[in-house]
């Protein structure tokens, strides 16, 4: 469906956004892999999520769903041979943690996913799960192929970039290696799956290396747990731009998760001018928790530090978007992992803010935005989204703002990450309405 978004009123009231995505998909997984029963309150029912339901259920695992938001997944402590493709959809997080996850165990697995996932790198798993012990297809490295686990070693592995994804599919099948597996990454990634497999009974620590710590994980058995999802920042992000971009705005978010490790675009909108605080942190659940107050704000455009990345890397579009309404320039560099998200997102945002009237230039690894001030965007594009939903989510809010309306092509894969997105922005203000 496409959608339009129009300039109107300011982004008022109070919300609470969709549980986080990263933390559903690990839930479950860990669910899974666990004995007994994990009881799970406010998981994100998005189709990535939900994709990783059914692959748990595959797996062997017994997953309900027994009101809104609130499951439960009974494992039986390992995964058993699916009997069908494991579908993961537009997921590269629910097919590189599972394929990690299966590699510990005597199975055999194929993993297939949308257009888009089948064009995204999975060498970068495949090449550490190998080193382990894991035999994949010859010469494949993109999906589908089959994963045939097992008689797994552990081992140091120094990824070559900083990815959740990678390190979580190594620490996974590290709980039925022999010995103990280390993941260094040159900057932390968001440490979710380290947080969680403690909650959930596993040996994990933290070794030093290289002056920083890294975690070190070994064989382990898991024990079903109670996990809180709280809300996602990332999905947060688009509803707190709209507060900062659209005049007199005030938007109180309830409940957002704010593991420093996930907070690096607010961090950058706090060097950029943002009327932003953060009320009522409190930590119950392993992983801090605050509610959020954002109110529309002069902002001036910055250049975030490259090692910020992995902490912002699913935030960029919606920056990008941020920074056109900033006076001056944004430079975005260090962030090439873009290129390999859902699409190059590098050429989508660059394509989309030129199209809008936005001075934007691409760079190997960003992109370069020439902020044109609170009421210098002009809009009035068509939006390509090439199947993205940050992207699409990004130019709805940027239409907000703009003097001309601005179009999406597409919004149904909105529903990966933030279902009932459009209903979301309306009910605080925002005129988006099918085109
Ligand atoms: C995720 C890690 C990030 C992020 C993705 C979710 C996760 O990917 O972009 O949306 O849950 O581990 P990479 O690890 O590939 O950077």
């Amino acid at each position: 469906m496409r959608l339009r978004a129009h300039a109107g009123g300011p982004i008022r009231g109070r919300a609470r956004p969709p549980g986080d995505k990263s933390i559903s998909h690990r839930a479950l997984i860990l669910g899974a892999l666990a004995s007994g029963t994990t009881k799970i309150e406010g998981l994100l029912e998005g189709d990535d999520v939900l994709r990783t339901a059914a692959a748990a259920r595959a797996f062997g695992a017994n997953v309900e769903r027994y009101g809104e938001n609130s499951w439960t997944v009974a494992g039986t402590g390992r995964f058993a041979q699916p009997r069908d493709t494991v579908d993961c959809g537009n997921s590269g997080t629910a097919a590189r943690l599972l394929i990690g996850a299966a590699t510990g165990y005597p199975i055999s697995a194929r993993f297939d996913g949308d257009s888009s996932l089948r064009r995204r790198p999975m060498n970068r798993v495949i090449a550490p799960l190998s080193q382990m012990g894991a035999r994949f297809d010859s010469g494949r490295t993109t999906l589908p192929f089959i994963v045939h686990g097992g008689r797994l070693t552990g081992i140091v592995y120094r990824s070559p970039v900083s990815s959740a994804q990678v390190k979580s599919a190594v620490l996974l099948a590290g709980l039925n290696a022999e010995g103990e597996t280390i993941l260094i990454e040159p900057e932390r990634s968001r440490d979710h799956t380290e947080r969680m497999l403690q909650v959930f009974g596993a040996a994990i620590d933290e070794v030093e290396f290289d002056g920083a710590n890294h975690p070190r994980v070994r064989p382990s058995t898991l024990t079903g747990a109670a996990i809180y999802v709280p809300a996602d920042p990332s999905s947060t992000a688009f509803a707190a731009a709209a507060a900062l971009i659209v005049p007199k705005s005030e938007l109180r978010i309830a409940d957002m998760l704010v593991n420093p490790l996930r907070l690096g675009f607010f961090d950058t909108l706090a060097e950029m001018g943002a009327d932003q605080v953060f009320e009522q942190r409190n930590d119950p659940i392993g992983e801090p928790i605050a509610d959020l107050v954002v109110r529309s704000s002069k902002l001036k455009g910055v250049s975030p530090p490259p090692r910020r990345s992995p902490s912002m890397i699913d935030e960029f579009p919606i920056l990008s978007v941020v920074a056109a309404f900033a006076e001056g320039e944004t430079r975005i560099e260090g962030a090439a992992e873009l290129r390999v998200k859902e699409s190059d997102r590098i050429i989508m945002m660059v394509e989309g803010l030129r199209a809008c009237g936005v001075n934007a230039e691409e760079l190997p690894d960003g992109l370069v935005i020439q902020g044109a001030g609170p009421k210098g965007v002009r809009g009035g594009a068509s939006i390509r989204t090439h199947g993205d939903h940050r992207v699409a989510m990004s130019f709805l809010v940027l239409g907000l703002a703009a003097r001309e309306p601005v179009v999406v092509d597409d919004s149904e894969m909105i529903d990966t990450s933030f279902p009932g997105f459009a209903a979301f922005m309306r009910a605080l203000g925002a005129d988006i309405a099918e085109a």
